[in-house]
């Protein structure tokens, strides 16, 4: 008799080839359009499946996971993060969670790297004037951003992502500084040439570029808040494409607007698409719609790493991608 197959249900549009080998392995539900569920619709698909194959805008809090019923054994997470599910409530409830590590380091990095490069050569400025039309030939003075090589990077998360952004501002000729929470093997600090801060607030207060490289969890909530951002010397600019959380958004506005932080280049934002306006106003930023892992590789990528996380479990085997609450 033939084993019976995983009930799987998917809360958004995945990319097709994603979708058609989901289908062949799973008995899975799709969603029709790219709308993100409901609470009740999310809590609805725990209790009707086995895995439930959620993105970054389902927010899984702890009274959902125990509303779920025990029909549910596994969160497969089609992302990185995992900031919006209660992966310690999920434990305690016999819910594994995985995520899609490692397949999107390089095109966050990339990201991280055009976000510096906009922001301290001016590109939105340019674009503009392109577009508007106003355009009146080249002039000696207009325009005039900052050189990067031999700009101070310091990046605030060495995990992946931030050490892949390191090799990168290297080879654009940046200092590559860093603060982690913990410090990098010796051989890895070498390779990457990078400086290790444990002071968090001396490093803020020497660079002149700040990238945000660290996931969202409850110690690195505002870890740039208004006090360390006045910390930056006001010719700085800071970038972010990990997690909007991390920074103190509003705080952030008021520096940019006062012009005691030079510029931003922002992919996240703390409120999801609910972004303070004022940040929109500003010349001297950058606003991405979190597209830092937008590739068609990378989504496909993120793909087969889900597929691979529910197969190992329905093989009665631990997801290679389990998150466990002492990893956050
Ligand atoms: C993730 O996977 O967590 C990323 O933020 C998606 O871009």
């Amino acid at each position: 008799m033939s084993k019976k197959r995983l009930s799987v249900v998917v809360t958004r549009r995945l990319p097709d080839p994603v979708e058609t080998r989901l289908s062949e392995l799973f008995d899975v539900t799709l969603r029709e359009d790219d709308t993100p569920m409901t609470k009740s619709e999310l809590v609805a698909a725990m209790k009707s499946s086995d895995v439930l194959v959620p993105t970054l805008t389902d927010e899984i809090d702890a009274g959902m996971i125990a509303q779920a019923g025990d029909r549910l054994k596994l969160i497969a997470n089609y992302g990185a993060g995992v900031d919006h599910i209660d992966v310690a409530t999920a434990r305690q409830h016999g819910v594994l969670v995985s995520n899609t590590p490692g397949v999107l380091t390089d095109d966050t990095a990339d990201m991280t790297m055009a976000l510096i490069l906009a922001v301290t050569r001016r590109m939105p400025e340019g674009m503009a004037i392109m577009q508007k039309n106003e355009w009146t030939g080249w002039s000696p003075t207009a325009l005039l951003g900052g050189r990067v090589s031999g700009r101070r990077l310091g990046i605030l998360g060495m995990g992946r992502i931030g050490q892949a952004v390191a090799r990168r501002a290297a080879v654009f000729g940046m200092q590559v500084h860093y603060h982690n929470r913990r410090r990098l093997h010796p051989e890895i600090e070498q390779g990457l040439e990078a400086t290790y801060w444990e002071s968090l607030d001396q490093m803020v207060a020497r660079m002149d570029v700040m990238s945000i490289n660290c996931p969202h969890t409850p110690s690195t909530f505002h870890l740039m808040n208004a006090r360390r951002l006045k910390l930056m010397k006001p010719e700085a600019v800071v970038v972010n494409t990990s997690r909007g959380e991390v920074i103190d958004e509003n705080a952030l506005t008021r520096m940019l607007r006062a012009g005691e932080i030079k510029g931003a280049g922002l992919d996240v934002y703390e409120h999801g698409t609910d972004i303070n306006p004022r940040l929109r106003e500003l010349d001297n930023v950058v606003l991405l719609p979190h597209m830092g892992s937008a590739t068609e590789e990378g989504r496909l990528e993120m793909g087969e790493k889900v597929i691979i996380n529910i197969k190992t479990f329905d093989d009665g085997h631990r997801p290679p991608d389990q998150v466990v609450p002492s990893m956050l």
